[in-house]
């Protein structure tokens, strides 16, 4: 299969309002469906590959590629029975998990998160909101115990440690080079966690409108990103549109919706569409 082009989801605050599906995602399934020739899925999620697959198995979300689970720290390729052991290679060098957990216990700010959001190569905390950022303090007391870590803050609650080849750039870059490289690629997410990703200056970036996460609203104007005024999987379908990711027409609408009308509500547009 020649795909070249791959299309990078979020999940949560992105695809999904509280677990649910938004306006906008059945639409872009149909999309997705439409084009499976031609386009690679991924979603790269904080959630367990079990939780999102669940969502797949049950029709709310079309079957990926690949799944980069965890925050970018397992990838999960077809038959999607085990984590893809040669990432977890991939991203072993320089990490310790045993010092990890060493230096984070003289940090009583960081709160661990449920035994199910931590696995080898993921270490989850809850911090209070409004608490300092500990991620340079952290990263160079790490790296003196030859630690390379990546600390990501998202929701302002939450703080996940990772190794530095991790997370969802580096999942999505080593997919990328599993692929054969030198692929179109279009990331769309909302929150901290995304961050990462949406800065690379290989992927065309979508920021749904729903982000409240000042650095991800600030990326605004950067070449490249694309902060879409509609949320959730409205905001990935606009983003798409903006970016012509899509090969085929829109024949999938009803013609009088596309090209939008000034004063038509891409929502209504995509709340009327049959599928
Ligand atoms: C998801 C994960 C959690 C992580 C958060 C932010 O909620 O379950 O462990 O801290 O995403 O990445
Ligand atoms: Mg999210």
């Amino acid at each position: 299969m020649s795909t070249r082009r791959l299309l990078v989801c979020d999940i949560d605050g992105t695809l999904l309002e509280n677990s649910r599906p938004t306006a906008g995602l059945k639409a872009l399934s149909a999309r997705i469906r439409g084009e499976r020739s031609r386009i690679r899925l991924i979603y790269a999620t904080g959630r367990t590959f079990a939780s999102t697959w669940s969502l797949v198995a049950q029709g709310t979300l079309p079957r990926p590629d690949a799944v980069a689970s965890q925050v970018g720290s397992e990838v999960w390729l077809p038959p999607f029975n085990a984590p893809h052991t040669r990432f977890a290679s991939h991203i072993a060098p320089r990490w310790d998990v045993g010092v990890v957990e060493r230096v984070t216990r003289r940090h009583p700010e960081l709160v661990a998160q449920k035994r199910q959001f931590q696995t080898p190569y993921k270490l989850s905390y809850l911090v209070d909101e409004g608490c300092r950022d500990l991620s340079s303090g952290l990263h160079k007391e790490l790296s003196s115990h030859g630690v390379d870590a990546k600390i990501l803050y998202s929701g302002r609650r939450f703080v996940d440690i990772l190794p530095a080849r991790a997370g969802k750039r580096g999942a999505v870059s080593y997919l990328s080079s599993f692929w054969g490289g030198n692929m179109s690629i279009l990331a769309c997410g909302d929150s901290g966690n995304d961050l990462d990703l949406l800065s690379d200056p290989r992927v065309k970036g979508v920021v749904v409108g729903n982000a409240s996460d000042g650095r991800l609203t600030d990326l605004r104007g950067d070449w490249g990103i694309f902060r879409s005024r509609f949320p959730f999987a409205a905001g990935v379908l606009d983003g798409a549109l903006h970016f012509g990711f899509f090969a085929t027409s829109l024949s999938l609408y009803p013609r009088s919706h596309f090209p939008l009308p000034a004063g038509i509500d891409l929502l209504d547009a995509v709340q009327g569409c049959p599928y």
